[in-house]
């Protein structure tokens, strides 16, 4: 029999930890025993994994006793706090969490980009952004063929990107609208039903938000290129679910649009769907409950030589998170598909 792992989920009840249960399930991956760990407000509650019940645990030090593979999505304040003693019980950890990706001793791995960095781990293996991952799953071809110089990006960001109450809070909001009901909110500082936010996280005093600093620093590290510019706007939008983005690169090799067209169509976990004037584009209607990345409305930027604008749409609940951790903990353990 094949080996089979030890796996413990931090964060099991939440939105990412869900579909990680769900990942797991769906790729097959060799759970020996799975343990499913979140607050003590889920003490108790029962979750299916291949059809049985498996009982929430509480999180804490000692909850990873003969675990050997961790995955967190129980927010960064505890992976600061549980990552290390999960190291120390002799697992390896892939965190969902901004708490270790910009350490120099953490790889910052999305599997289509740089799957060789998985292997320099010290115990912490590091998911990006979900926006990060889905503009660099299709971006990372286009950067080896001709070397992008700069990146602007918009992002249209789901409310499941903030978490499993920012989807009651939408979907709370359109049904008092549709009763007549005053709204309430509690998560985000403005309703979100029928509007956009164009702030995500707090920000800096240069006036960019932590979301669009972390794509710039993380895109940095992950293709290996301290020069890349990035310039980001990033906005909430009233979806429930898949992250899309308008991308505008500069290159410093030209490319045409059917270039980058022919080196997209190749590409692993990307699907393009370009036909404008069929009404095909990347949808977030379209994108979720799936793993690629789909790439539309490509053409030849009319504002600069060598440039490209591009629309992107990736389930960030899955690509952008779950399905990406996977994937890592697969390279990790040789695990072929
Ligand atoms: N949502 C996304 O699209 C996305 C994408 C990429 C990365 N991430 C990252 O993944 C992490 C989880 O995000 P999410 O959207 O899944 O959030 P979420 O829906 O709010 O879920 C949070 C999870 O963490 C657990 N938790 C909260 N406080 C805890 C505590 N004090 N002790 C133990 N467990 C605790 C929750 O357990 P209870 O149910 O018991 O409260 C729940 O299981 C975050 O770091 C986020 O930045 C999210």
């Amino acid at each position: 029999m094949s080996q089979q792992y030890t796996v413990a989920i931090a964060g099991a009840t939440g939105a990412v930890g869900i579909e990680m249960i769900r990942t797991l399930e769906q790729r097959k991956f060799p759970v020996k025993k799975l343990r499913l760990l979140a607050s003590e407000r889920s003490i108790g509650k029962k979750l299916k994994f291949h059809g049985a019940d498996v009982v929430v645990e509480e999180l804490t030090e000692n909850s990873f006793k003969g675990i050997e593979l961790a995955l967190f999505s129980a927010g960064a304040e505890r992976s600061r706090t549980f990552a290390p003693a999960a190291v120390s019980a002799g697992a390896v950890v892939v965190d969902n969490s901004s708490a270790f990706r910009m350490d120099d001793t953490v790889p910052l791995v999305v599997p289509e980009v740089n799957p060789q960095e998985v292997a320099k781990h010290r115990g912490i293996i590091a998911n990006p952004n979900c926006s990060t991952i889905i503009a660099l799953v299709p971006l990372w071809p286009l950067h080896k063929a001709a070397k992008i110089t700069r990146l602007v990006a918009a992002t249209y960001q789901a409310v499941s990107g903030t978490g499993a109450k920012a989807i009651d809070e939408l979907e709370g909001q359109v049904r008092a609208w549709a009763a007549g009901q005053p709204m309430t909110k509690g998560v985000y500082p403005h309703q979100i039903a029928f509007n956009v936010l164009p702030q995500v996280g707090p920000a800096d005093a240069s006036g960019y938000t932590q979301e669009e600093k972390k794509l710039l620093h993380e895109t940095r590290k992950i293709f290996g290129d301290g020069h890349i510019r990035v310039s980001a706007t990033c906005v909430r939008v009233p979806v429930f679910r898949s992250h899309s983005e308008a991308l505008f690169i500069e290159t410093e090799k030209k490319l045409t649009a059917a270039e980058a067209k022919a080196i997209l169509a190749k590409a692993p976990g990307v699907i393009l769907k370009d036909d404008v004037n069929a009404n095909q584009y990347p949808m977030p209607i379209e994108a979720s409950g799936h793993g690629e990345v789909i790439v539309g409305r490509l053409r030849e930027d009319s504002s600069c030589d060598k440039g490209l604008a591009l629309w992107v749409a990736g389930d960030q609940l899955l690509k952008g998170a779950a399905l990406n951790a996977v994937q890592i903990a697969e390279i990790l353990y040789g695990i072929k598909r």
